[in-house]
């Protein structure tokens, strides 16, 4: 499946600077150090056909076959956990708009009937100030490896005709754009829109790592996932320290 970049450069106008790689480690890794050095700033963006060393949230590895669409952008003067939920919004309404059912799973994955299509990773880039956000999305059931099977799943796999990725790309980062634009005002309507996408919450969930089991309740106006312990006590989640489970019955 190709990808059309001057597409891609003509959708999304002036407002981005997009550059495609052939080949790369990691859009995040490479869009981090360019920002750092001074190469790359807000507004960069980094979209490659492949990755040979794709990185997902808490350390772990984001398998990057030909096919799928890994794109990491500079954000600048926002809190990096407000950005995964912009993102994952974006995201959201871009599926949706595509006919799609998605459902965002706190804090940064997107699922289609329980299968992981996307992960956002949202890196600080150190100055306070700007933020590497990076989206992976699989296009193609064929392209994901089998141990990975289980749980993740392509577009393909739940449409007839396969949105064009150039397409699908320069809509997330429109609506990254305007939904980081109505700032501060639309906080809260963006949270809003992030906990319709959220199917978990009234539902128990496992705390991996601790092993606990709360009930998630609500999301605040940070993205933290508010949940209730089993003693009846608030518990906070931030996404940068925990992943969760949703405990299912059937
Ligand atoms: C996760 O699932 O935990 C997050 C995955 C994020 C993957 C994207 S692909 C583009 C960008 N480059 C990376 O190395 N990671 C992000």
């Amino acid at each position: 499946m190709v990808l059309d970049v001057s597409t891609l450069k003509k959708e999304v106008g002036s407002a981005w600077d997009v550059h495609l790689f052939e080949e790369i480690d990691s859009t995040n890794t490479r869009l981090l150090e360019d920002v750092k050095r001074g190469k790359a700033d807000t507004g960069t963006v980094y979209i490659a056909k492949s990755q040979s060393a794709g990185r997902g949230r808490l350390g772990r590895s984001f398998i990057s076959p030909d096919g799928g669409l890994y794109m990491s952008f500079c954000a600048g003067d926002i809190q990096h956990a407000l950005s995964t939920v912009i993102c994952a919004v974006a995201v959201f309404d871009t599926l949706c708009s595509h006919g799609f059912s998605p459902e965002i799973k706190w804090v940064n994955d997107i699922l289609i009937e329980g299968k992981k299509i996307c992960g956002i990773l949202a890196q600080s880039t150190g100055d306070g100030k700007r933020a590497v956000i990076g989206i992976g999305i699989n296009f193609i059931d064929a392209a994901i490896p089998e141990e990975l099977g289980g749980i993740a799943a392509g577009l393909d796999r739940f449409c007839r005709k396969t949105p064009k990725k150039e397409l699908v790309a320069s809509e997330i980062l429109k609506r990254y754009k305007t939904l980081s634009d109505s700032l501060p005002d639309g906080r809260d309507r963006i949270i809003a829109r992030y906990k319709e996408g959220v199917a978990l919450l009234g539902h128990k969930v496992t705390v991996l790592g601790t092993g606990e089991t709360v009930l998630a309740t609500d999301v605040d106006s940070t993205g933290a996932l508010i949940t209730l312990t089993e003693d009846g006590k608030t518990l906070r989640l931030t996404s940068g320290e925990v992943s969760i489970r949703k405990i299912t019955t059937n």
